[in-house]
């Protein structure tokens, strides 16, 4: 598969690494390889044409990174936005198709989302299996992603998408939930937005669902919020509720990250966003007029909303996971520090 610009169906496919790209020293092996290892062209052999109405569009790709996600960091998320908007903007590019690993996979997404809310589908997809493995699973997975992509006219596809194990899931919804299960993300009580099969996208719900529970924070952020220098991005801290939670050690740890720039906290409590009294104590303790840490509370359940009688205006919540929530977070206080 090649490129040519002069093509008007063409999809961008774009490398990060991850299980997808990794190899083992045997084809049985599931467990003992190494991520990221094969560029990103290469996932693509094999795989053959992208031909949705007979005629193939144009392929191209481009390694944005290579690396575990477990390593993933602001600067490559940078890198990968700007890339991604670069793309989406071309009048010949119908959508970009990302390779992840799986570890991190729903943080890139909702940033992704977040930041530029592509009126293009934008379609995630990574592997369980390395891609040396008897039964990998990536080039399903990635032939589902470029379907999504190459039948976008016909279905609307648009949005920052998985395609995972047959499943298309929101970037909003999708929860890694299995350490090692091929089907190991869920979309929780929302369930996927469609399925694949044999390259036709059936679809479950509207695309425009992608925001339900928070029309508030719809409004994407922007490419330009993001291009600041990363070491400038705020720093966002996430504090686990649990039991036996030591008060003197959180205090420490919470004047600990005071003082080295935290300028918010996410709080994972019990349950339906309940929160261990040592927390509540620690925090009237290093921030007691709460001007030093903002605040936002979910639940550090997977799955399902927060439902509270009465809300914290102090501490708003949103139904996120605590990853996607430390992202939310720093990118209102860039937003808030832009507008001051
Ligand atoms: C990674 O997240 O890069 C490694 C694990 C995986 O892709 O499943």
């Amino acid at each position: 598969m090649t490129s040519s610009s002069m093509n008007s169906d063409t999809i961008v496919v774009l490398g990060t690494g991850g299980t997808i790209a990794g190899r083992a020293d045997r084809a049985t092996d599931q467990v003992g390889y190494v991520a990221a290892q094969l560029a990103v062209a290469d996932l693509l052999t094999g795989l053959g044409p992208v031909s949705p109405a007979g005629e193939p569009w144009c392929v191209e790709t481009e390694q944005v990174a290579q690396l575990d996600s477990k390593d993933m960091s602001h600067a490559v998320w940078q890198d990968l936005a700007t890339r991604v908007a670069q793309h989406v903007a071309r009048p010949d590019v119908q959508g970009v198709v990302i390779t992840h690993g799986t570890d991190t996979l729903e943080e890139t997404a909702y940033f992704l989302h977040r930041v530029l809310a592509p009126a293009k589908p934008v379609v995630l997809t990574a592997a369980m299996r390395p891609a040396t493995s008897l039964q990998a699973d990536g080039p399903q997975n990635l032939a589902d992603a470029l379907s999504v992509v190459a039948t976008a006219a016909q279905t609307g596809a648009q949005g920052v998408l998985v395609t995972m194990a047959g499943f298309i899931h929101s970037a909003w919804d999708i929860r890694k939930l299995h350490t090692h299960r091929l089907e190991a993300f869920s979309s929780g009580d929302a369930g996927p937005l469609g399925v694949m099969a044999q390259g036709s996208l059936r679809r479950f719900r509207p695309w425009e669902t992608l925001d339900p529970k928070a029309q508030a924070v719809s409004r994407p952020y922007g490419l330009d919020l993001v291009q600041t220098p990363v070491h400038t991005w705020p720093k966002v801290a996430i504090v686990l509720s649990h039991a036996g939670l030591d008060d003197t050690l959180l205090r420490a740890q919470l004047q600990g990250w005071i003082d080295a720039g935290v300028r918010g906290v996410i709080l994972a409590g019990t349950g339906n966003a309940t929160l261990h009294h040592s927390i509540k104590a620690a925090l009237e303790h290093v921030d007691p007029d709460r001007t030093r840490l903002a605040r936002m509370l979910c639940s550090r359940c997977a799955l399902g909303p927060i439902l509270r009688a009465d809300p914290d205006p102090a501490a708003q919540h949103l139904d996120l996971s605590p990853v996607q929530a430390r992202i939310e977070l720093m990118l209102r206080l860039m937003r808030a520090s832009k507008v001051a």
